[in-house]
């Protein structure tokens, strides 16, 4: 993560400032989490299931995009299985020699939540398949013609996977999760559930009007409907009577740079230069980064996502392209096109 994205306020990767926030209002249990509605009623059947025949549940795989929501759920499950979780992730599994330990001391119907699964190494992933399938782990010892396999028996476990791309995942691994859930961005309804939600956890006296204004500039995201809140927060207490009002919420935001769609002045750099220096794309990825002096990553992650949901950016095989919608939002006009009101 580069520096800009730490200071973000829109950005729906995690920051250090969001840890500790994060944790304080990360949901307990399935009726606090709000919204995905269709995955939660498949998990409370899965995990009623299970506790009625006194197994584990399946294997579950949970993506989306960052600040979704995926950490909560996967101990959202751990909890109301009543099971221990470990959590650990996929660049933190380095050696072989690493998962042997995480999964022989795990203890029956425990969980071993892998954050950031897409970043497993092969080899590590080797090991996970007969320990996912078999619950049990595969150890050569010696080497060249005399070596030989021991199987150690591991106790039965889950393992919950969690990642934002889900596409770099091998496939022998994606088939080894009983469930796959993937996390759809939220709709105004329930952003405006969290935010109140929030703001009871908080202590925050905030009005309607304000909670509405919150929520349609979250861009659809969980985590960055609680940092605008504490952001607004903040504001309200210092500026005036500490009440967030509709005034003070819009005064705070248009101070953050967020503007009604929820969008900051990194996006409307990025469609900026586009329109700019390419003539509104076709452009690649890795050029637009280096135009913009943004991280390309970041930029495929947390940007680009949200300006095609806004339908603000396409993409071509020969790369973006910024739409009429993309000309319209910053008030441009698209050259050689003819004029657009
Ligand atoms: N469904 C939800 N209901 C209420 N709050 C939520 C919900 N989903 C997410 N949140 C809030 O958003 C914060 C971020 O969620 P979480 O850490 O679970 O996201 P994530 O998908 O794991 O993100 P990342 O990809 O960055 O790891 C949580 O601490 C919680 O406060
Ligand atoms: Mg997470």
């Amino acid at each position: 993560m580069n520096n800009n994205d730490e200071n973000r306020i829109i950005s729906s990767k995690e920051t250090s400032g969001d840890k500790a926030l994060d944790l304080t209002l990360r949901p307990k249990n399935l009726g606090e989490y709000v919204g995905q509605e269709k995955i939660k009623d498949n998990l409370q059947i899965a995990i009623q299931a299970a506790q009625k025949r006194g197994e584990t549940i399946e294997h579950v795989l949970l993506y989306g995009a960052p600040g979704l929501g995926k950490t909560s759920l996967a101990h959202i499950i751990a909890n109301e299985m009543g099971s221990n979780i470990r959590v650990t992730s996929g660049p933190a599994i380095e050696k072989s020699g690493d998962l042997a330990a995480i999964l022989t001391n795990l203890g029956e119907g425990d969980i071993l939540f892998i954050d950031e699964i897409h970043r497993l190494n092969k080899t590590i992933e080797e090991i996970l398949y007969p320990a996912m399938e078999d619950y049990a782990l595969d150890i050569i010892i010696g080497k060249g013609p005399s070596a030989r396999t021991l199987r150690i028996d591991l106790p039965h476990f889950t393992i919950i996977g969690a990642t934002t791309k889900a596409s770099l995942l091998s496939a022998p691994l994606r088939d080894r999760f009983g469930m796959t859930y993937h996390l759809n961005f939220y709709e105004p309804d329930d952003l405006e559930k969290i935010i109140n939600r929030s703001s009871k956890i908080l202590d925050v006296d905030i009005r309607p009007d304000a909670v509405g204004a919150i929520a349609s500039r979250a861009r659809r995201t969980p985590r960055i409907a609680n940092r605008l809140l504490k952001r607004v927060r903040d504001y309200c207490d210092v500026k005036s009577d500490g009440i967030v009002n509709a005034g003070a919420c819009l005064a705070a935001l248009e101070m953050l740079e967020v503007d009604e769609l929820g969008l900051d002045w990194i996006d409307r750099k990025i469609i900026e230069t586009i329109i700019e220096k390419f003539g509104g794309g076709p452009v690649g990825l890795n050029t637009i980064a280096a135009a913009t002096g943004e991280d390309m990553d970041t930029i495929e992650d947390v940007y680009e996502p949200y300006l095609m949901q806004l339908g603000f950016l396409d993409r071509s095989p020969r790369g973006r392209i910024v739409t009429d919608n993309g000309y319209r939002h910053l008030g441009r006009e698209k050259s050689g096109q003819g004029k657009i009101v």
